[in-house]
C-alpha cells in the first residue's frame, strides 16, 4: 500500500499536527500545484478547435480557487444568483460566465440578464419567463441528449429519469416560444451527470447533442457539460486517472464530422467541476474515540457528515490515510473499521468496514479527494461550525483561504 500524500509531496514539508494546531480540526487543505495542474489539463481538453472550458463552481466556490481559475484562463458556470455574484466579485467579466440554472425565479433570471450573463434555460417554461423579461435577447438552451452517466443515480442528469433539460420531443415547443419572444438561441448545452471514468458516454452524448444542434442554425457556442471523474481509489486499488487523450481524440473526431455538416464552427465548451479541485483537496480530522460495539470496530472522529456529506449521501468512497507523529502509517497491523463522525445520525459515516492500519485515539485521518463537493456541500447541522480552508502554495507557504465559522456567525442570523 502506498501513500498519496507522501508520493505527491502533498503537504510540502508542512506538519499536519502543526496545521491542525494553528487552524483547528477538521481542516480542508488544498495544494496549489495539483489544483493548477488539473486546470491546465482541462484547458487542453480540445485543442483542434476554439475551446473555452468553464469551471463549474458548485464543486468548490472558495474565492481564492476562483481567482486561480481566472488566472489560469478558465471561464466559469454557475447554478444560482449568489454563485453568479461570487464570480463577478472574483473578477470574472460577464462574457466569461454561463448561468445554467434549473427552476429559478424570474428575479434570478433578471439578475443574469441585467448583468449581461448568457443563460442556459432548461425548460420551455423558463424560456417563456426569460422571453417576458428580455424579448429579443440571446439565450442558451440545455438539451437532454438521451444518454446519462454518473457514479450514483442521484447525479445522473440526462436520459429518461431526470428533472433537467429539454428533450428532443420538446424542441418544436421550444422553437415556438423562442420565436414568440424573438429570442436568438446562440448556444446549446448539456450535462449528462457526474463522475464517470470512461469517456464513452460523454462522447456518445456529445454526438447526440451535435445531432440535436442541427435544429439551431448559427450557434455561437456548443457546451458538452462536465462529469469527468477522478480516481477515488488510487491508493486502495491503484485506480488510474481519467484518460484525457482518449476523450480528446474521441471528441475531436465527432467535431470534425459536425463542422463539415453544420457549415460554421461554433466555439466549443465543457463544464468540468469535480475534476478541477478534487484531487487538490484533502480533509484532515482527529480520532477522538475508538470502540468495539458488538464486534464492529469504530473510529470516532470529528469528520461528521456536516463536513463531508458524500459518503452518507451517495455511499461514496474516499481513500483515507492514517497520520501519526506527522507521517502516514501504511505498514504494520491492519483492521476492518468503520470511520464515523460526531453527528447524531447512524448514517454519519465516512468509511464503512474499511481495511485500514490500526487506528489509535489521537491519530489524524486524512481523507483524500475532498476538494470537490466537500466544503461546498457542508452545513451547520447539530450547530457544528464549518472548518477553515487553507492553501499550500507552490512555494510551500500555508495560507488561510477561508476562516472557520464561529459561534457568533451562527448567532448573527437571529439578529433580526
Ligand atoms: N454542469 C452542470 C450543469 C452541472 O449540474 C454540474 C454538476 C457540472 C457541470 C459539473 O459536474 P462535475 O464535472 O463536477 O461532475 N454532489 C455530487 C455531484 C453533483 C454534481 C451536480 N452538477 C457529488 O458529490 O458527487
Amino acid at each position: 500500500m502506498k501513500s498519496f500524500i507522501e508520493s505527491s509531496g502533498f503537504f510540502k514539508g508542512n506538519d499536519p499536527e502543526q496545521m491542525l494546531a494553528q487552524f483547528g480540526s477538521p481542516l480542508y487543505v488544498y495544494n496549489e500545484d495539483i489544483l493548477r495542474d488539473s486546470m491546465r489539463k482541462v484547458m487542453r481538453m480540445i485543442t483542434k478547435y476554439k475551446f473555452t472550458p468553464n469551471y463549474s463552481i458548485k464543486a468548490n466556490s472558495n474565492l481564492t480557487i476562483l481567482k486561480i481559475a481566472l488566472e489560469e484562463g478558465l471561464n466559469c458556470d454557475a447554478m444560482s444568483e449568489c454563485e453568479l455574484r461570487l464570480l463577478l466579485h472574483a473578477g470574472f467579466t460577464p462574457d466569461r460566465i454561463l448561468f445554467v440554472p434549473n427552476n429559478v425565479s424570474e428575479s434570478e433570471l433578471k439578475f443574469a440578464y441585467d448583468n449581461g450573463i448568457l443563460t442556459s434555460l432548461d425548460s420551455v417554461d423558463q424560456v417563456e419567463s426569460w422571453g417576458k423579461i428580455a424579448p429579443g435577447s440571446k439565450i442558451a438552451v440545455r438539451l437532454n441528449p438521451g444518454v446519462g452517466a454518473g457514479h450514483h443515480e442521484k447525479v445522473v442528469t440526462a436520459g429518461k429519469n431526470t428533472k433537467f433539460a429539454i428533450t428532443d420531443d420538446q424542441i418544436p415547443a421550444l422553437l415556438e416560444v423562442a420565436g414568440k419572444y424573438d429570442l436568438k438561441i446562440v448556444e446549446v448545452t448539456q450535462h449528462i451527470g457526474s463522475l464517470f471514468m470512461n469517456a464513452d458516454p460523454y462522447i456518445t452524448a456529445s454526438r447526440n447533442l451535435l445531432h440535436m444542434a442541427m435544429n439551431f442554425p448559427g450557434l455561437e457556442f456548443i457546451d458538452f457539460g462536465g462529469g469527468i471523474g477522478v480516481p477515488y481509489h488510487k491508493v486502495s486499488q491503484d485506480e488510474q486517472p481519467f484518460d484525457f487523450q482518449r476523450l480528446t481524440e474521441g471528441m475531436e473526431a465527432i467535431l470534425d464530422d459536425f463542422v463539415k455538416e453544420y457549415g460554421s464552427t461554433p466555439v466549443f465548451k465543457a463544464e468540468p467541476g469535480r475534476f478541477i479541485p478534487c484531487e487538490s483537496g484533502v480533509l484532515l480530522g482527529r480520532v477522538y474515540a475508538t470502540k468495539n460495539n458488538s464486534g464492529k470496530l469504530f473510529a470516532g472522529t470529528d469528520l461528521g457528515m456536516n463536513i463531508l456529506v458524500r459518503p452518507s449521501m451517495y455511499d461514496s468512497w474516499h481513500d483515507i490515510e492514517v497520520i501519526r507523529d506527522g507521517k502516514p502509517v501504511y505498514e504494520g497491523d491492519r483492521q476492518n473499521v468503520n470511520v464515523v463522525g460526531n453527528i447524531c445520525e447512524t448514517g454519519d459515516i465516512i468509511a464503512r468496514e474499511r481495511d485500514l492500519p490500526v487506528i489509535r485515539r489521537g491519530d489524524i485521518l486524512c481523507v483524500l479527494d475532498a476538494g470537490a463537493y466537500g466544503y461546498s456541500m457542508s452545513s451547520n447541522y447539530n450547530c457544528r461550525l464549518r472548518p477553515a480552508e487553507i492553501l499550500i502554495g507552490s512555494d510551500g507557504a500555508v495560507k488561510l483561504i477561508r476562516r472557520a465559522d464561529t459561534f457568533d456567525d451562527l448567532l448573527k442570523m437571529f439578529d433580526v
